[in-house]
């Protein structure tokens, strides 16, 4: 046997064992949604199953409970009960199936899935609602749902701080599975996402976020940090997603920065699904068979992963222009990737039907297949430990890093509950364009709906009759499909967004 043929021999042997390990871990149910019964609480609802990292965060302490316990039968509206509940309430969801949007505008709600003899409380959208649960709330734990045929989003938070999303199944729900938007100190683990047209957990515009020991396949993008800070992606399993996991920053967002991620102890394999995003929107660009990207982002630890089988490659780190971004669309995002930091991950097997633009960079090296990491563009700082074990490329200003491991930080979760925050008119209509409208309008061009700047032209001065369209779509253009209706945001929301969008320039 000659060295090179040892050596795939060598790969062959490690690849086995690592798909064994997997389906050992898979046996043991190590990430899939908890389906035992669900005791009534003693204590807070959420101490009960405190499984995350660090136990004397804010969102695990135990306290007494003392609120009012709601309980919701299937046929009933759970929307009904979280119109009476108070801040501290508990609202008991027996199993069933709900055919609703909740839209929770309070603070420190607890809605939980009783899961009795295997049976799951569902919210079935039937492809007819936007939403599942849309909270802008304070303190929102959402647990043990079943969450299925929704257009938009199974859980949405927009500006809710201190949330917790644990233990649900979210299938098929349109453009996002779970989506915290702008919310500080937020837990999101033990989730089971698949069938997602963009991200399956989305983490956009947040800070102190961990996201844990959740299942994430089938989607068009499995975990993403977008435009956040402050983040840990741990214990996940991501495969079969067109990409795994992403760190990265859309310039044009309110908040301009990504940095402080740490991205560690995941499985991200075979990332190889096609990619059957909406033609147009930011992840319909991401080359299927993407492992881990990092795009703009700085201060992104990369450790301890077992990366494997995604045909483009393994880690692709690039600066935005060569992400196809304008960089000149916001000034104030830099377009670079600073200091990144790649520590042991097992990586195998990757790269092996790589897009023509690193099959062609390849041939440098005399190959045809992509790389383990892949770094292209600009940025400075970054490093990588044992830089020979993988197979790179455009790694040659790394250096060695000044850390052996990231494990100093067990959890980014606070010691004590962020404030809660309260969001001025104008920052809320900002976050409902780029939260919802914004995934079918852009400025200019045409996306699924029509330019911002013909709504412009046609509701000057006409906020209120904006608002009447967002109520009640008509088709009006034979060459759009229909818009669906907006009417489940809070007359506030609506108000918000439509004057928003007048004054939205390019
Ligand atoms: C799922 C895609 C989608 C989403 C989400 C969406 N729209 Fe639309 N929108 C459309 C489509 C498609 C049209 C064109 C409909 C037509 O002309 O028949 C449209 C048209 C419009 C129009 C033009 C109406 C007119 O009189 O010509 C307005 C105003 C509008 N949308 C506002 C909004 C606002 C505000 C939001 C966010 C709260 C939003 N849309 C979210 C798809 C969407």
């Amino acid at each position: 046997m000659d060295k090179s043929k040892k050596s795939s021999a060598f790969k062959k042997i490690i690849y086995t064992i690592i798909v064994l390990l997997l389906g050992i871990f898979a046996g043991y149910k190590f990430f899939s949604p908890n389906s035992g019964e669900i005791p009534l609480p003693v204590t807070n609802a959420l101490y009960r199953n405190a499984t995350s990292n660090n136990d004397s965060t804010a969102l695990k302490k135990a306290k007494e409970f003392t609120g009012k316990i709601f309980e919701v039968k299937n046929g009933d509206l759970i929307m009904d009960a979280v119109k009476e509940a108070n801040p501290g309430d508990l609202i008991r969801v027996f199993p069933g199936t709900y055919s609703e949007t909740v839209y929770i505008d309070k603070n420190d709600i607890t809605l939980q899935g009783i899961i009795q003899n295997g049976e799951w409380p569902v919210l079935d959208g039937k492809k007819e609602l936007n939403d599942a649960f849309l909270y802008s709330g304070n303190g929102i734990h959402i647990e043990g749902f079943k969450i299925t045929q929704y257009k938009g989003n199974g859980i949405m938070g927009q500006a809710g701080n201190n949330f917790v999303i644990r233990n649900n199944w979210i299938v098929d729900t349109g453009v996002y599975g779970i989506f915290p938007q702008y919310g500080k100190n937020g837990l999101i683990e033990y989730n089971t996402l698949t069938g997602i047209e963009d991200a399956a957990i989305y983490v956009g515009m947040c800070d102190n976020i961990d996201v844990l020991h959740n299942e994430v396949f089938g989607n068009v993008a499995g975990i993403e940090f977008e435009n956040s800070r402050h983040c840990l992606g741990e214990n996940n399993n991501v495969y079969d997603n067109a990409g795994g996991i992403l760190a990265f920053i859309t310039p044009g967002l309110p908040i301009k920065t990504t940095y402080d991620i740490i991205i560690r102890n995941n499985f991200v394999n075979n990332n190889n699904h096609v990619n059957f995003a909406a033609p147009g929107s930011t992840v319909s660009g991401i080359p299927s068979g993407t492992g881990i990207l990092i795009m703009a982002a700085d201060d992104v630890i990369v450790e301890n992963n077992i990366i494997s089988g995604n045909k483009n490659v393994g880690i692709l780190i690039t600066d935005f222009e060569n992400g196809g971004i304008k960089a000149s669309s916001d000034p104030e995002s830099d377009p670079n990737p600073d200091n990144i930091v790649i520590l042991d991950n097992l990586m195998v097997n990757n790269g092996y039907e790589a897009i023509d633009d690193i099959k062609a960079a390849m041939l440098v090296k005399l190959t045809t297949k992509g790389p383990d990491i892949f770094a292209i563009g600009s940025g400075t700082g970054s490093t990588i430990k044992d830089k020979n074990k993988y197979v790179t490329f455009g790694l040659g200003n790394y250096g060695i890093p000044s850390i052996t491991t990231s494990y100093d930080v067990k959890s980014f979760l606070l010691d004590e509950p962020a404030e809660h925050r309260d969001i001025t008119k104008k920052q809320l209509g900002e976050f409902t364009y780029f939260g919802v409208c914004s995934g079918c309008h852009a400025y200019e061009t045409r996306l699924i709906g029509v330019p911002i700047n013909i709504i412009q032209m046609i509701y000057k001065d006409n906020p209120e009759g904006m608002i009447e369209y967002m109520n009640n779509p008509k088709n009006l253009r034979d060459d759009y499909p229909e818009m669906p209706p907006q009417n489940y945001l809070s007359d506030e929301a609506k108000k918000a967004v439509a004057e928003y969008i007048l004054t939205l320039k390019k």
